[in-house]
């Protein structure tokens, strides 16, 4: 079932189109991620569907209810729906006990139980609950923030790069953590994140945005797998790109002859993502062999640097394992795992 529907959304800022004709749906339930470099809309987004901003042209539909269409819309205290914003704007006269139970109805009998669990839910020590939010690190101060939403019982969750503050190891961990706080609550969510590997790993359905433009929405599988263009690749990974003729579902590249994706014919240009590509050490002088001009260990994952035999094309950049690691000059030969993708013009 569909819980939330944007058709048509556009918006200007003077002379910035920060949205172009934005429709999306997302499912009851479910956890989307919206993508995309800087400045590319995703702020104005969720501030449109919060309805903190009305958009020039559009709807909004949740649930069943006209939220926004054009500037007429629903306020946003009475959408039901939960934002933890890029600055996680805490009240700095409250402190997190006063700011977790801001939500939540001064007459509840319960309150001090729910202040209590939301804060377990987001994994904060209680010695914090009297402290204000200048005595609290940034990736608490977000985690507070997000507990003070949930407060809320929100339909709908919007999450505007709420872990950019955390380093790497906390980011993963309060990630799930959120994931499975969501999910528990049965709260659809939309995440905004620069992170690629973040967004492939948390949604079901992946949006990505590009100068006000949804680019393609979709799996993370597919999207990863299929991108629509060079660049929504790149944004989601590395990737390896050679010019290439198909003929009878078949290319004809640098690499020799690689099983595509779709039905085309003619000149195109293939992708394959780096682990699709295996380097095997063989000195015989095979067509569509290369030598390795660079070798770069980086632990569990090393990139070599191929060579191909006869193409005037840059070397290419294959992540491989430690293991059985060819040395600089070696010659090899590339193997392929799966189909190449076809970007079609
Ligand atoms: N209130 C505003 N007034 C004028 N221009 C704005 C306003 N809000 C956003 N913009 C412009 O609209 C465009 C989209 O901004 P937005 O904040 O949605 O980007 P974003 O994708 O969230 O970027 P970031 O990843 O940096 O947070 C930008 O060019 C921005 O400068
Ligand atoms: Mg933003």
């Amino acid at each position: 079932m569909t819980l939330l529907t944007i058709e048509g959304a556009s918006k200007r800022y003077g002379q910035v189109q920060a949205l172009d004709n934005i429709s999306l749906e997302v499912t009851a339930g479910s956890r989307t991620a919206v993508v995309g470099p800087s400045g590319s809309g995703k702020t104005t987004l969720l501030r449109i569907i919060a309805g903190f901003e009305q958009p020039d042209q559009g709807r909004v539909t949740l649930d069943g209810e006209l939220l926004a269409d054009g500037p007429a819309a629903v306020p946003a205290h009475k959408r039901g729906i939960g934002i933890v914003s890029q600055e996680g704007a805490l009240f700095p006269h409250l402190d997190v006990a006063g700011n977790i139970g801001f939500g939540i109805a001064r007459g509840a009998t319960d309150r001090d139980k729910r202040v209590l669990d939301l804060l377990d839910m987001v994994e904060l020590d209680r010695g914090m609950l009297t402290r204000r939010p200048h005595q609290l690190s940034g990736g608490q101060q977000q985690r507070v923030a997000l507990a003070r939403a949930l407060g809320r019982e929100p339909r709908l969750m919007l999450l505007d790069e709420p872990f950019s503050a955390l380093d790497t190891g906390l980011r993963e961990n309060m990630r799930k953590a959120v994931a499975r706080v969501l999910q528990a609550a049965g709260i659809t969510s939309i995440l905004v994140t620069h992170d690629q590997a973040e967004a492939l790993s948390y949604a079901d359905q992946v949006a990505v945005l590009r100068d006000g433009k949804l680019v393609q929405a979709g799996s993370p599988q597919s999207l990863y797998l299929a991108p629509r263009d060079r660049e929504t690749a790149l944004f989601l990974g590395d990737a390896v790109m050679l010019p290439a003729i198909i003929r009878n579902g078949h290319a004809d590249c640098a690499l020799g002859h690689v099983a595509v994706d779709g039905q085309h014919q003619g000149k195109v240009e293939i992708m394959l993502r780096p682990e699709q590509i295996r380097v095997v050490t063989d000195s015989s002088e095979q067509p569509y062999g290369g030598r390795v001009v660079e070798v770069d260990f980086g632990g569990a994952t090393c990139t070599v640097a191929v060579s191909l035999d006869g193409v005037a094309l840059p070397p290419i950049l294959i992540k491989t394992s430690s293991v059985a690691l060819p040395s600089r000059g070696d010659r090899v030969r590339l193997e392929i795992a799966g189909k190449a993708h076809v970007f079609v013009r």
